[in-house]
């Protein structure tokens, strides 16, 4: 059995900030932004909104377009790096809000990559018969993590959520996954705050060093698309859909071009919302099956880098 994805849906808080809106509050413009990042604008939660939140609205909408309930479902593995409270997990969280009451709920952590990581964790439970319906959501606030006076990198991220419904399927689906970490790289992107008796220690806000990540993802998304291509005898030619992680318009065009694969193949939505982190393939996902670009039996290619550092990819016959 293969796990297919049968349904998404996403969420993006109602608050915009607009690169004009950032313009008033620190040194910075609209065109050195979008020419950079090709971002123009970022959703961020309002003050009552949690991480949990957010992957309950997505968790919803995909349920709903797979045509399945809180019954159906015995699995839950939330990608996060911006968890609301330290445990429990927003995975036990977003199950108790969708009032979901058998099988496993948990999170994981792989930051840019954690939605990958969850697919990946997740289509083993599926394609092994052990679950038969799971959620798997990219959920992030992004917006609590960041120095909003430093300009290299408060300009870059945003919150929001994507999530998809896995159900098994003998012929279509995920045909492989592949997953990457180098612990080296550790510091080139990193939060490095911590709690200790009951106090929070050292820099909490979101550290970067971007030359370095650029270069680090454009050789890796490369080399993990090269893989997973190999693995299932294709060639860049044969994929349909490149949805890559969206963190920014030269890594995603520099990847895409890498491949053979013209812009018309790739689903772009980081104008819209910038690097939401774990949220932001099927965020980009959601956007491609609901306008129909997206049909069955049609090769995608799924990808991402971030934090760790880590980075993966997903190919699916859809
Ligand atoms: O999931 C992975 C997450 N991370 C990424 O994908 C980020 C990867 N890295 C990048 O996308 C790029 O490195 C950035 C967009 C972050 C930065 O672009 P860059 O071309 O590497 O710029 P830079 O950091 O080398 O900075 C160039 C200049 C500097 O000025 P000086 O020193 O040359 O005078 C910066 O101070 O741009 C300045 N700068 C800004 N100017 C206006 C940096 N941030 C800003 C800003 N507005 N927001």
């Amino acid at each position: 059995m293969r796990a297919r994805i049968t349904g998404t849906g996403t969420y993006l808080p109602q608050q915009v900030l607009t690169n004009e809106d950032i313009e008033q509050r620190i040194d910075t413009s609209d065109a050195w932004i979008f020419s950079r990042t090709g971002i123009r604008a970022r959703h961020v939660a309002a003050k009552d909104e949690t991480t949990s939140d957010l992957a309950e609205h997505a968790a919803r909408k995909a349920l709903e377009a797979a045509g399945r309930s809180a019954d159906d479902v015995d699995l839950i593995v939330v990608a996060t790096c911006t968890p609301e409270i330290i445990f429990p997990a927003c995975g036990a969280l977003l199950q108790c809000k969708l009032g979901v009451t058998r099988g496993a709920a948990f999170d994981v952590n792989a930051v840019c990559s954690g939605f990958l990581y969850a697919l990946a964790v997740a289509d083993k439970f599926v394609a092994s018969g052990q679950a038969k319906c799971a959620v798997v959501v990219g959920t992030e606030v992004f917006s609590r993590l960041l120095d909003w006076s430093d300009r290299r990198t408060c300009v870059l991220f945003g919150d929001g959520a994507g999530a998809v419904v896995l159900e098994p399927h003998a012929e279509h689906g995920i045909l492989s996954t592949h997953l990457h970490a180098d612990g080296r790289q550790a510091d080139i992107l990193r939060a490095d705050g911590y709690v200790n008796d009951g106090q929070l220690h050292d820099h909490a806000f979101l550290h970067m060093d971007g030359r370095a990540v650029f270069r680090f993802a454009v050789t890796a998304l490369e080399s993990v698309c090269q893989e997973a291509l190999a693995t299932n005898n294709l060639h860049g030619s044969d994929i349909d859909w490149l949805v890559p992680h969206q963190a920014n318009i030269r890594i995603i065009t520099a990847t895409a071009q890498k491949l053979g694969l013209p812009p018309e193949r790739v689903v772009t939505t980081v104008e819209h919302h910038g690097n939401t982190s774990a949220a932001s393939v099927p965020l980009a996902l959601d956007s491609a099956v609901r306008d129909g670009r997206i049909q069955a039996g049609q090769h995608v290619l799924l990808e991402a880098v971030g934090g760790g550092m880590t980075w993966g990819a997903a190919l699916l016959r859809w």
